[in-house]
């Protein structure tokens, strides 16, 4: 199958879990800041499940607000639009995809750990830069690898291909894709998340997420997931080990040198939060 092939037969997968029609409704309502909060308060209700959710969250050690706050109207004035609406589209693509058949070794909660860590890297990332949304920043991080999961369960033989070479010849999951298929997780990830109607800076950081392309119209948010994956999977494999800068966009080098004194100590201080997110966006997975 060439790839045209492969993101037409993507197209006509019924069973492919789309958001659900809330999600879609929110993520209108909360990216204007005109919309009321009541509008905002009068559509979360209407999920019961969803309403729960924010308040565990604004709860939670994840955000660390002292007093309890029982009220979702006050959960959202605390929280902020865009704070509410990454974790709506967080928690909702979580669920769709997390009670799915698994294929071969791939272990799910493994998966989000790895997306939830990118993601709060990202987030802090963007935080020392000061150039992106952090929470934007973070939803990115979260949704940067989702095409592995698609391909994990709608496209069995392409998925057994990658995961053969990639245990015999030990290269990473993208280089066995290069190497044994006309696509790759990027191209379906990104493939999908424009038919979900995400925003565009997401569909381009799912795309270029392991080839960055300073002249994409949202380079600063690309080079921000990028870089998080990059250091995500170099200090993963091996604590001790160091970045290898030659394999790194040397435009993502920069950014990085002129941020960061010692990558390895900055990214051992994001612990605690990584703990959290895990603790918040898997619960009982784990
Ligand atoms: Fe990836
Ligand atoms: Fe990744």
């Amino acid at each position: 199958m060439d790839e045209q092939q492969i993101l037409k037969q993507l197209d006509r997968i019924k069973e492919i879990p789309t958001l659900p029609t809330i999600v879609f409704e929110l993520n209108k309502y909360l990216q204007d800041p005109d919309t009321s909060i009541k509008t905002v308060c009068d559509t979360i209700e209407k999920d019961q499940a969803i309403t729960l959710k924010i308040l565990k969250l604004v709860n939670s050690a994840f955000y660390g607000f002292k007093s309890k706050i029982s009220d979702l109207r006050n959960a959202i004035v605390l929280l902020g639009y865009n704070a509410v609406r990454n974790a709506i589209v967080s928690l909702s693509v979580i669920s769709s995809f997390s009670n799915r058949v698994a294929l071969m070794d791939f272990n799910i909660t493994q998966f989000w750990k790895h997306s939830l860590a990118v993601a709060v890297t990202s987030k802090n990332i963007a935080q020392l830069s000061k150039k992106e949304s952090p929470d934007n920043c973070f939803v990115g991080g979260l949704l940067h690898d989702i095409g592995k999961v698609i391909m994990a369960q709608y496209f069995h033989d392409l998925f057994e291909t990658v995961w053969t070479t990639l245990q015999n010849e030990h290269i990473s999951f993208y280089e066995a894709e290069q190497k044994k298929l006309s696509t790759d997780h990027t191209r379906i990830g990104s493939h999908l998340a424009s038919k979900w109607q995400l925003p565009g800076g997401l569909v381009d950081a799912i795309r270029w997420h392991h080839e960055f392309q300073p002249e994409s119209k949202h380079a600063n948010f690309v080079r921000n997931i990028y870089l998080a994956n990059f250091i995500v999977n170099s200090y993963d494999y091996d604590q001790e080990l160091r970045l290898d800068l030659s394999k790194m966009h040397p435009e993502v080098v920069k950014f990085m040198m002129d941020m960061m004194e010692d990558v390895g100590d900055w990214y051992a201080g994001l612990t605690g939060e990584i703990e959290a997110a895990y603790g918040f966006f898997l619960e009982s997975d784990l």
